[in-house]
């Protein structure tokens, strides 16, 4: 392996055994049903996400992409980073743009990938060694709500999270990641946050729920997680992936629905979970943002919004946000 690529869990060794027993325990014990949707990326779910981001309806990684293409120069030259730090990061492909344009700036020293997925970080973090041949890549396995694990990277840093994963959290979820966030940012420091928009709720649900079956694919591998880590026994065949647009919470909502009356065995949580037909298990929030929400949101934790970019279409916002005191 290169001397310039590390990969390192920072969390103790049981954190992902013990946080997925108690997200099961607590989600699963009772209806209505839930899990978070950080359980999807084992090595499969992070394909499939990829093959998410290819699917004709799924836009906002195109949309995204359009304004980090058309930006990237503009956020280089802002913040200076000498190190860009990266929250979810999965395949890193859009980061791309962003490592060209502050490589080309002639600031950046140092890649930190910050991600659940070992497969995607591993992928990614050699592939982009070998594509930047200046950098150093220090990839972390973490759970970006408990802890961003971070060292000594060097200043000023650019923490961008991408792809509208802030809106995979609520917004009791979001106000305690925006805080540990502003609390990890220096003065200096900026951060860069894609967001999805409101728009025409058949729009939305297509990007949810597309014709090739892959994002019921996604959905149902959760299942296959929870069958290999605890000995479950959930048969994906028997649930149906249905996505849904909640109007009054502003998000999609995707989850599996009980094709016909179950039970179904957790021997490692020691649970017993009886489905009724149509049943739903909520799998995956994804929150809409309007700006003026999204802007007092930030406000609240501690950051001043400096930029918000969309695409021609104004499906997707890109903002660039700065510690406020
Ligand atoms: N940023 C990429 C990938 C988005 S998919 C893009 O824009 O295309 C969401 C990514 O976040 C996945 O790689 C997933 O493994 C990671 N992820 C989800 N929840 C996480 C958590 N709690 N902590 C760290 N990474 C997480
Ligand atoms: C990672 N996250 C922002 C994606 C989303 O759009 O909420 C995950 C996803 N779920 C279904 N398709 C994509």
């Amino acid at each position: 392996m290169n001397d310039r690529f590390s990969l390192e869990l920072r969390l103790p060794e049981d954190y992902f055994a013990s946080t997925l027993r108690a997200d099961v325990l607590a989600g699963l014990s009772a209806p209505p049903r839930t899990l978070p949707p950080k359980w999807f990326y084992d090595d499969r779910g992070s394909k499939l996400f990829e093959q998410i981001t290819d699917l004709p309806e799924y836009y906002p990684t195109r949309a995204e992409q359009e304004i980090l293409a058309r930006r990237a120069p503009e956020i280089a030259a802002a913040g200076r980073a000498a190190t860009l730090i990266e929250l979810g990061s999965g395949s890193s492909r859009k980061t791309r743009l962003l490592l060209d344009a502050l490589t080309a700036a002639g600031t950046l020293r140092r890649y930190t990938p910050l991600d659940v997925s070992v497969s995607a970080l591993a992928e990614a973090g050699e592939a982009i060694c070998r594509d930047y041949p200046e950098l150093r890549v220090t990839a972390t396995v973490t759970d970006f709500e408990h802890d961003l694990a971070l060292t000594d990277e060097p200043g000023p840093r650019l923490f961008v999270f991408l792809g509208s994963t802030i809106g995979n959290l609520d917004q009791a979820q979001r106000a305690l990641f925006f805080g540990m966030l502003r609390h990890a940012l220096s003065a200096d420091d900026v951060l860069l946050l894609g967001a999805d928009l409101v728009k025409d709720p058949a729009v939305l649900v297509a990007a949810y729920d597309d014709s090739q079956g892959v994002t019921a694919a996604f959905d149902k591998n959760v299942l296959s997680v929870l069958n290999r880590e605890l000995g479950a026994d959930f048969d994906p065949d028997a649930f149906d992936h249905r996505a849904v647009w909640n109007a009054d919470e502003s998000r999609v909502e995707m989850h599996l629905v009980a094709r016909s009356p179950q039970r179904v065995g957790i021997p490692a949580v020691g649970l017993s979970v009886d489905f009724a037909a149509g049943e739903a298990l909520r799998t995956e929030i994804s929150v809409k943002f309007r700006r003026e929400s999204l802007t007092a949101e930030l406000d609240a934790a501690g950051f001043t919004v400096r930029h918000w970019w969309t695409d021609p279409g104004a499906r997707f916002a890109l903002l660039m946000a700065v510690p406020s005191r």
